[in-house]
């Protein structure tokens, strides 16, 4: 699990925690995908792409409406890692409370050999344009480079220039179409790659879009931006 939030001495003040998708969160982020697709998956999908973890990556985004009063210590007995005025725990930590906060965002990732390939990713619209959608999607490159895979690919609508402008902000470039992709409206995809993560300039410029975004979230969570 990681856990971002703004610390003010000791206190995290707000609190958004990513962590690995379970079972019990198949109808939660169904709930959200609704709002975000309008050709969502079935249920079952969820359940057949996490009951294969080993090629698969899915991870939520939790909105966590009690952080005022929270401690960090109430994730786990680990310590926080801080950086800048965000804090860090581990991946792959899970929220052990008996309700844990609601899921405002979902990504998911399978990965085969020297290839990944986003499978989804979506914000609930009422986080969107918070740089929320590029947290998540940081982290599927992030988990593409931990894995030791060269490049990462995805499908995107023609018509959704505002998911496309997050992948070229990234690097990804569109490399292909795919005719009448989308069942819903026959809608063609774009297939968008991303450059080699072998390239120490290409990671150097992650590292850099990393640390923007941290300040940033930083930033929108502090009510200091709109
Ligand atoms: C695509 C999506 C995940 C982006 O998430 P988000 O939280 O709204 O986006 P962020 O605030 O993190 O923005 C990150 C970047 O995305 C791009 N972007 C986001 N919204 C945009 C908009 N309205 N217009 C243009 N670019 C936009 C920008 O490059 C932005 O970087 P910037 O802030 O430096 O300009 C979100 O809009 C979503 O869930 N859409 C519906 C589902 C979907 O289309 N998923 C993608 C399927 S391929």
């Amino acid at each position: 699990m990681i856990t971002m939030g703004v610390i003010t001495s000791t206190r995290i003040e707000w609190v958004y925690i990513l962590e690995p998708m379970t079972l019990d969160d198949i109808d939660e982020v169904a709930a959200v995908e609704r709002l975000c697709f309008s050709n969502p998956w079935p249920l079952a999908a969820y359940r057949r792409e996490l009951r294969d973890s080993r090629g698969n990556y899915y991870i939520v985004l939790r909105d966590d409406p009690d952080a005022d009063s929270a401690s960090p210590v109430q994730y786990g007995s680990s310590t926080p890692r801080r950086q800048g005025r965000f804090a860090f725990w581990p991946l792959g930590r899970r929220d052990t409370r008996k309700t844990p906060p609601p899921i405002i965002g979902f990504a998911g990732m399978w990965h085969v050999l020297d290839e990944a390939h986003v499978t989804t990713i979506g914000v609930h619209p009422d986080y969107q344009g918070r740089g929320l959608g590029e947290l998540l999607f940081l982290t599927m490159v992030e988990e593409t480079i931990r894995r030791n895979a060269t490049w990462l690919t995805l499908e995107v609508r023609v018509s959704n220039y505002s998911a496309q402008q997050l992948y070229r902000k990234y690097g990804f470039s569109i490399q292909g179409k795919r005719a009448r992709y989308y069942t819903d409206n026959n809608e063609d995809a774009y297939i968008m790659w991303s450059e080699s993560f072998k390239k120490p300039d290409y990671i150097s410029r992650i590292n850099d879009l990393r640390r923007r975004l941290h300040h940033k979230l930083s930033f929108v969570a502090s009510g200091a931006a709109s």
